[in-house]
């Protein structure tokens, strides 16, 4: 019987801390990447003496190479419920890749609309835009949004031709109510993309999305491979969205014909090594059990939350939001996944996490985490703010670029790592004064300790030191 927590690659292993103290790294960064699951990294060395090329090799190697590939997709309908659909599992780098994919593939031009929504990170965001024109739902000021909102999206005129909607975000860990939503979409008749970046480690991704995207480095498979899974009749038609060898079945200069998917989609020699990790990945994750992995999050993202609302000065954005260590009226933190992101009271959020790592060997995401309109409105920001802080960064200066500070846990969090954060938090939240100088780097707005003080940080440059606010 499995026990959470799990060990990963790489636990306990000893970092260097200004105090010269060797503590182990704690990672709290788990909605950016997660270490590997000890049998991913088993598997590969078992595999990596036998590997070859795939589909184009006589070899032994490579017909070994080949099924195990093979294997992998259908892994992938496995892990996300797709057995027994006419669903095609296309292996990509990650989730962004996955949803540039589908955007090339859906062949849509300017003047269609691809519902969205401001809670999006800007894989769901960017590429829509790139080859349509976007409907945005808003969120109201904690960062969430009904059925009703999409469903007043969906019915705008032109009619959209797909809606693109995160599974859970990725800076409040909240699920939009995704079921309701999709029978929605699905009765005005508007295919559904859920990006399942970070839904797909926590829980089970939705049966009934058209289209679903993820990243094996989110969920203990850091080998480079994500999967982008929809219909096959998205796929059989038209010009794949990489061209090259493995795609077609015949070329010659004055014609292509293209094979069937996936092949069509994955030209060039695929990244057999990264799926098969990714498999394992999926295939421990189903062997827990959902339910397992739901009460762990819950257990976690409870003690989380409710520890950061408690230290003064923590301000918890999204709904859970707390202050002084009591939910905001009407909220809840059912549900939430363990991804929780902070401000603290005149302190930059860099140094916040430059501090963490400095001096506590804890690893944090700060910033606005790749999902600057969802930042925006959980920080309220005015227009003029964020026009300010624009004009700051087209000059090359990211000083004032506003921001958070975020903690995720996985599935090798404990609730002393949790405690080891707040209790680290706590003493910076709680004006304890850094031991060393810290500096800021205004190209990128991350802070570090000063090189002068320290050997710390030996990639420092001559930037200014960094203030509190
Ligand atoms: N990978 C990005 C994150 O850390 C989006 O949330």
């Amino acid at each position: 019987m499995l026990r959470l927590p799990l060990s990963l690659v790489g636990d306990g292993y000893l970092v260097p801390c200004v105090d010269g103290t060797d503590r182990p790294y704690l990672s709290m960064d788990a909605a950016a990447s997660t270490s590997a699951l000890p049998e991913v990294f088993q598997r590969l060395e078992e595999f990596l003496p036998r590997y070859s090329s795939v589909h184009r090799g006589a070899g032994y190697k490579s017909q070994v190479s080949t099924r195990a590939y093979d294997e992998a997709h259908t892994a992938a309908r496995v892990f996300a419920g797709r057995e027994g659909r006419d669903d095609v599992a296309v292996f990509c780098r990650n989730t962004t890749e996955a949803i540039n994919h589908l955007a090339y593939r859906l062949d849509l031009s300017p003047d269609e609309v691809v519902v969205t929504t401001v809670a999006e990170h800007h894989a769901n965001l960017l590429p829509w835009r790139r080859y349509a024109s976007c409907r945005y739902v808003e969120c109201d000021e904690k960062g969430t949004f009904g059925v009703d909102e999409v469903v007043a999206a969906l019915e705008g005129e032109p009619r959209p031709r797909l809606l693109a909607i995160t599974g859970a975000s990725n800076i409040t860990g909240w699920s939009p109510a995704l079921e309701p939503i999709i029978d929605a979409s699905h009765h005005l008749g508007v295919p559904v993309l859920v990006d399942c970046a970070q839904l797909a480690p926590h829980r089970p991704m939705p049966l009934e999305a058209d289209f679903i995207a993820w990243s094996g480095h989110k969920m203990y498979a850091p080998f480079g491979a994500g999967v982008l899974i929809g219909p096959s009749a998205t796929f059989q038609y038209g010009e794949p969205f990489l061209a090259g060898g493995g795609a077609v079945e015949l070329v010659d200069l004055d014609e292509v014909l293209w094979t069937e998917p996936p092949d069509r989609e994955e030209a060039g020699s695929p990244n057999v090594v990264g799926a098969i990790a990714l498999q394992v990945a999926m295939e421990h994750l189903l062997s827990i059990g959902w339910d397992k992995i739901a009460e762990h999050d819950q257990l976690l993202s409870e003690r989380l939350r409710k520890g950061l609302g408690a230290i003064p000065g923590v301000r918890v954005l999204g709904p859970g939001g707390r202050s002084g260590g009591t939910l905001f009226p009407g909220e809840s933190d059912a549900d939430l996944l363990p991804v929780v992101t902070f401000t603290v009271d005149g302190i930059h959020h860099g140094l916040v996490a430059a501090r963490l790592s400095a001096e506590f060997g804890i690893g944090v995401r700060h910033g606005c985490f790749c999902a600057h309109p969802y930042l925006m409105r959980l920080l309220g920001l005015s227009h003029d703010e964020v026009m300010a802080y624009r004009a700051d960064v087209r000059e090359g200066n990211h000083v004032s670029m506003p921001g958070a500070i975020r903690a995720s846990t996985s599935l090798s969090t404990s609730t002393e790592d949790v405690d080891r954060l707040l209790d680290s938090l706590s003493t910076i939240a709680g004006g304890s004064p850094p031991p060393i100088p810290y500096i800021q780097d205004p190209r990128s707005g991350d802070c570090y300790p000063d090189p002068e003080a320290t050997s710390w940080y030996v990639g420092g440059g001559n930037f200014p030191s960094c203030g509190s606010g």
